[in-house]
């Protein structure tokens, strides 16, 4: 079991300087053999997996919109839109057997992995996800998730 102190734990990684990430809006960082992105936007820091759970795109240049009252970015390569907060993949339709079939939002459910950022006097530390089984975007991240994806 990890210890756990201000919320950084030994499984923690520490990411740099708070002033530096929040100049530099989006970094990438691999750590282990896991590539994240870090965002801070609006105040806030996001750290989620770097290879879109669709494709494998990177997320790096993505942008950043609401979509459905949720902060999504939006994956540059096919345009899927991803929760930051959650990782939650977002889409757009109509129900045609509604009467009136009106566009809205449905959920995809939890696709990119997210990860826990902390901060402590003044440095910016990442937490690995630790939500068990595969998410969809683990077969992009790492080595064997990509032996994974070649076995599918
Ligand atoms: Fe991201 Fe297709 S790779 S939307």
């Amino acid at each position: 079991m990890a210890t756990e102190e201000n919320g950084v734990s030994d499984r923690s990684f520490l990411l740099g300087k708070k002033t530096d990430l929040i100049e530099a809006k989006r970094t990438n960082v691999t750590v282990g053999e896991r590539d994240l992105i870090i965002i801070h936007h609006q105040g806030t820091f996001y750290a989620m997996d770097q290879h879109c759970y669709h494709a494998g795109g990177s997320l790096l240049n993505g942008d950043i919109e609401e979509f459905d009252s949720k902060l999504c970015i939006v994956c540059p390569k096919h345009k899927y839109k991803i929760s930051l907060e959650e990782g939650e993949g977002l889409y757009k339709a109509s129900n045609p057997r509604e009467k009136n079939p009106q566009p809205r939002w449905y959920s995809k459910g939890i696709k990119q992995r997210v990860h826990k950022v902390t901060e402590v006097d003044g440095n910016i530390f990442v937490t690995l996800s630790e939500v068990p089984g595969w998410i969809e975007s683990d077969y992009y991240q790492t080595e064997k998730g990509r032996e994974e994806l070649k076995k599918a």
